[in-house]
């Protein structure tokens, strides 16, 4: 059996940082993102009888052990779901750096809950997507969805009540996220330890829960009226509260650079010229900021000139995972 899938990547405006279950994914508090296109992630899934053991493909080469282990690790999970042991080759393109905390993973892993659960005969609807999603990476499980996505936490300890809902529908409002890169490379500490040592050393971790819980129901207001003038500073002291945390863990964990805080300034610049632009940042150095649609260029066009960008990518709000349909079409060259 052979299945392809496609998602896009998403970008949290209140953050998911802290696990109350590392294993399964559980967050301690709920999250809201935007899927964001046309960045995206694509999985060819082919389940072989005759393969000893399941093959990793990035980019048409061998994965390292490290991503390789956790795709091995999620198939596993599908397998038990659909009571078989056939092992599979997974090929992923993409054109999201991977671990520069521009949420490659989140695209990944739903892309392959989606391929990999058809190449194994299964068929789950949309919330069984979303939590399977969520096993692989925990932001996975809102890129199941297009639009504007949240995360429920759920109470239940074995996680039946953890996933993902859309709030909004992609054509609900046109904004445009324009991520300033800063560097692409790969970072020194994943979200995942990051996330860890944080819960574990840092003492502001419980005003962090308190900063959620205020900042949650707002986003979700801002996001049904179309009102970014409420939503913008919200996103942004709620990524630096998240930042914070990691500068009082023990060890502290430092992601920023100087692009970033140069990005930064130019952006609270464009606001005093009077552009709605509001920033948010994951685990990596690099920016994303928020804007109406019609203030795109304006945008990319300031982040372009700050002298530690890169390079900029001018993103739209997204549609949910897909099936590329037509079995048998393999990843290279698919577009
Ligand atoms: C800062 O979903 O990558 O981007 O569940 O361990 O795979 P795991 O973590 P991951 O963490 C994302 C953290 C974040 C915030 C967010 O996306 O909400």
């Amino acid at each position: 059996m052979h299945s392809v899938a496609e998602a896009h990547p998403n970008i949290a405006l209140v953050k998911y940082w802290g696990k109350r279950d590392a294993r399964l994914n559980l967050p301690f508090r709920g999250s809201i993102a935007v899927t964001v296109a046309p960045l995206r992630a694509r999985t060819a899934v082919t389940v072989h009888r005759s393969l000893d053991a399941d093959q990793v493909l990035l980019h048409g080469s061998p994965a390292d052990a490290r991503f390789a282990g956790r795709v091995q690790a999620f198939l596993d999970l599908v397998r038990e779901q659909a009571g078989r042991d056939e092992r599979a080759v997974v090929e992923t393109e993409s054109d999201i750096p991977m671990a520069a905390g521009l949420a490659g993973s989140s695209a990944g892993f739903a892309a392959l809950a989606l391929a990999a659960t058809r190449a194994y005969g299964l068929d789950p609807g949309e919330d069984a997507l979303s939590r399977l999603a969520r096993r692989g990476s925990g932001s996975a499980c809102r890129s199941i969805h297009g639009g504007f996505v949240e995360w429920k936490p759920g109470k239940e300890p074995g996680g039946s009540d953890s996933l993902a809902i859309p709030l909004e529908p992609p054509d609900h409002w046109d904004i445009a996220i324009v991520i300033a890169v800063v560097n692409d490379g790969r970072k020194q500490i994943s979200s995942r330890e990051a996330m860890a040592r944080t819960v574990g050393t840092s003492p502001l971790y419980p005003a962090w829960l308190r900063r959620v819980d205020i900042d949650l129901p707002l986003v979700r207001r801002a996001i049904r009226d179309r009102d970014l003038r409420l939503m913008g500073p919200v996103i942004e002291r709620n990524c630096l509260a998240m930042f914070a945390t990691m500068w009082t863990a023990d060890p502290p964990i430092l992601y920023w650079q100087h692009g970033t805080v140069e990005v930064m300034e130019a952006v609270r610049r464009l606001r005093a010229r009077g552009v709605g632009a509001w920033f948010t940042i994951d685990a990596g150095p690099n920016v994303k900021v928020l804007c109406e649609g019609a203030d795109r260029e304006r945008v990319r066009g300031a982040l372009s000139r700050v002298p530690g960008v890169r390079s900029t990518l001018t993103c739209r709000v997204g549609g949910a995972a897909r099936r590329i349909p037509g079995e048998g079409m393999a990843v290279s060259g698919a577009g």
